[in-house]
């Protein structure tokens, strides 16, 4: 088993606006709850012993329109814990629908970033989509385990959108929602492990996913500040608030039913009014303190509030409940926790009878005041009520049974002390930060119980002595014009030593051995191989376990084949062609079916396989985490040399994921159509000449043999 007392931890989290400190909340849609979340999750895995370092890895955001804290390259937030601000892309503020085009730019300052500080992440936690995008990328690149957070789901999302009746292409437009359901896919089959915060979660969302299984789910739900919150003592200053509440009852002393809740209809007062209302023997038993938030003049608010308040009043009328129902006209946000300790008091009961309630944070309120919970029976209430054995299911729509249920929790004194004591003890056992870390951490230790460390032995290779590296395809990008060649051979030769030379291609290592010797091609530094499956070192063709191990990680080439077998439009390619980490067809796209439905087939049939699709006719799979542009990825991490150094250039589908990013990209004028994508990409140089000759192009434009110049926007210093 492996040490784990100086664990490093990265968090990922790269949308919105996050800072240690005045975070701020509900400024936009990208900054609320996942931001403080990730914040607190940070430092509370930092205090634990066996953490050494925690890093928060988030984008960096230069842009007047907001503070310029954003634009801080690191922050600490502990002692051993920082949020680490990572540029990429356009330096402006934007919000996560935009973000996705720079991710795997994201991915190369990662990258850098390790290797400045010399250290790899023991376990690496992607929140959110965009992020888990990036996660399994590293996780692959750094073999490091991926926990995954989802913090909302696409699938969902889209749902909801769909029910409100938003057409499915402005769905599409508007919130990228396929793209971040491919991501969450992405991420999902590349997690050891995924933290959910309630069982709904992980039963009802993640599990409508073809990567979800439920083995690799934790239930750890997220820390609360409940340090406001505690048990009435017996000599509790009187506070201004009581006697606001008091002067609504004639028996204040009787036990309180309390809700506290916006006046939103969906937060249901009104079966609660109905049940007490309908019910004189709970009348008789116990008063009803509604707090639905602050008012003025009822006449002035909002449509939605008015109508609820005005509802509320009108059944306390209607069912003549004066002097029994009090609902306080004002409250500042500091005298809640007074109110839930005025209520215990009493022995009274907390009520949640929301139409629905994912999570309910007034229930931990409620229980870390001392009083016993009556709930709606869904998500958030089921695993509170569960864990701290304080209280009741209820059903929000049944009032007579509601007014039953409460008037039981009230009668038997002996129960309510146990439901009080057990609510206590057992939100501070799961639900703060502290009890969250502890058990996060159990769950890390089974998937860090796995080895991950690097056993097979270095290739023998000059790489640790170049600064700058050029990668070319071979077929059309390399060869095609033997002039071209034969120049930039010659600009190499200038070049020396400090620059690495390297292919990246299609074909298999002895075809690409044959095809550049036919062709008086330069030797390359490395060679990548069957579309990124391979990786071999000259000059003794040494092969890269470490890759090879990395990407084997649930690759099952024979599941592959017997999945794909004779359907329409595919047929196999020759067997000397098959490797043992990609399977290839040739395939006709007007006859075979889109590439994400063979991608949708493949994970029902429990596979993990990845689609690459180039020159119109031919079709790769090949492991999750294997491809030409995370081997290129893999190559300069490992020996040092920073993506925006390496030059890289390519003509078709098989290159693109090698072009994008960091890299120093060039595409060669002769390309396929597959790569007119990359047009808009800021940080892809489309060269007007072809073949070497366009490489060539590529290399003046970036001064790649002088001082090297990015022509990306990034704000990469
Ligand atoms: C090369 C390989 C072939 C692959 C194609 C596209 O032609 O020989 O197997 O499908 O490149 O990547
Ligand atoms: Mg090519």
């Amino acid at each position: 088993m492996r040490e784990t007392s100086d664990l490093y931890i990265v968090l990922i989290s790269i949308h919105g606006l996050i800072r240690g400190e005045n975070m701020e909340l509900g400024r936009d849609a990208d900054t609320g709850g996942q931001t403080k979340y990730v914040v607190e999750l940070a430092r509370a895995l930092a205090q634990e012993p066996e953490v050494g370092r925690v890093d928060l890895l988030t984008r960096l955001i230069e842009d007047e329109d907001v503070s310029d804290d954003y634009a801080r390259r690191e922050e600490p937030l502990a002692d051993n814990a920082s949020i680490i601000r990572i540029p990429f892309g356009p330096p402006k503020y934007l919000r996560k629908e935009l973000l996705w085009p720079h991710l795997s730019s994201f991915v190369d300052g990662a990258l850098k970033r390790f290797s400045a500080v010399e250290r790899t992440p023991d376990l690496l936690h992607a929140h959110y989509a965009d992020a888990g995008l990036v996660g399994a990328d590293l996780a692959s690149l750094l073999s490091t385990p991926l926990v995954f957070t989802g913090h909302s789901l696409g699938q969902d999302k889209r749902r909801r959108l769909i029910d409100s009746g938003m057409k499915p292409e402005r769905i599409e437009s508007r919130f990228a929602i396929g793209r971040r359901i491919e991501a969450e896919e992405r991420a999902l089959s590349n997690a050891a492990l995924v933290v959910a915060s309630t069982r709904q979660e992980a039963t009802e969302q993640y599990s409508r996913y073809d990567n979800y299984r439920k083995t690799r789910t934790a239930v750890i739900p997220p820390g609360v500040d409940l340090t406001r919150f505690r048990p009435p003592r017996r000599f509790d200053p009187r506070a201004p608030i009581e006697r606001r509440i008091t002067r609504f009852l004639e028996k204040p002393e009787r036990p309180w039913v309390l809700a506290i809740a916006r006046p939103d209809e969906r937060k249901n007062f009104a079966t609660l009014l109905d049940a007490y209302g309908g019910s004189s023997d709970l009348q008789e038993r116990a008063n009803l303190v509604l707090i639905a938030g602050n008012r003025d003049d009822i006449a002035q608010m909002e449509e939605g509030p008015r109508g609820v308040l005005r509802d509320m009043l009108l059944r306390i009328d209607r069912y003549n409940l004066y002097g029994k129902v009090a609902y306080p006209k004002q409250h500042e946000p500091d005298e809640a926790p007074v109110i839930y300790r005025l209520a215990a008091k009493t022995g009274g009961v907390f009520i949640n009878p929301a139409w629905t309630e994912p999570f309910g944070l007034t229930l931990l309120e409620a229980a870390a005041s001392g009083l016993p919970l009556a709930a709606t029976d869904d998500g958030g209430p089921r695993d509170i009520l569960g864990q701290c054995k304080n209280g009741i299911l209820i059903d929000p729509f049944d009032a007579p049974k509601m007014a039953e249920i409460l008037l039981e929790m009230l009668t038997d004194r002996n129960r309510w002390r146990r439901w009080s004591r057990s609510g206590l003890r057992e939100v501070d056992r799961h639900y703060t930060w502290r009890g969250h870390a502890r058990h996060y951490l159990r769950e890390v230790r089974k998937i860090l119980g796995r080895p991950q460390r690097r056993k097979n032995p270095v290739p023998k290779t000059r790489l640790p002595t170049v600064d700058r590296i050029l990668v070319t395809d071979i077929d059309n990008t390399l060869l095609g014009d033997a002039e071209g060649l034969a120049a930039l051979i010659q600009k190499l030769r200038e070049a020396g030593g400090r620059a690495a030379f390297a292919v990246a291609t299609g074909r298999r290592l002895q075809s690409a051995i044959d095809v550049l010797h036919e062709n008086d091609a330069p030797r390359p530094d490395f060679w990548i191989t069957s579309v990124g499956s391979e990786i071999h070192y000259s000059p003794d063709f040494h092969a890269d376990e470490e890759w090879l191990r990395n990407i084997h990680w649930r690759w099952d080439a024979g599941l592959i084949r017997r999945t794909l077998a004779g359907l329409p439009g595919l047929e196999l390619q020759d067997e000397i062609d098959q490797r043992p980490h990609k399977v290839s067809f040739f395939i006709d796209p007007a006859k075979a079916p889109a590439l994400r439905d063979i991608e949708k087939m493949l994970r029902k049939a429990g596979v993990r396989g990845k689609t690459i699709f180039s020159h119109g006719q031919y079709l790769d799979l090949l492991p999750v985490r294997a491809s030409k542009g995370l081997a290129v990825r893999f190559v300069a991490h490992r020996w040092g040399v920073p993506m925006d150094r390496v030059l890289v250039a390519g003509d078709s589908g098989n290159d693109e994921e090698m072009l994008s990013g960091n890299s120093l990209g060039v595409v060669v004028a002769n390309y396929s159509p597959e790569l007119e994508k990359l047009r808009t990409a800021d940080d892809v140089f489309f060269s007007s000449k072809q073949h070497a000759w366009g490489i060539l192009e590529g290399v003046e434009k970036y001064d790649f043999f002088g001082e090297i110049r990015s022509q990306s926007k990034q704000n990469d210093p």
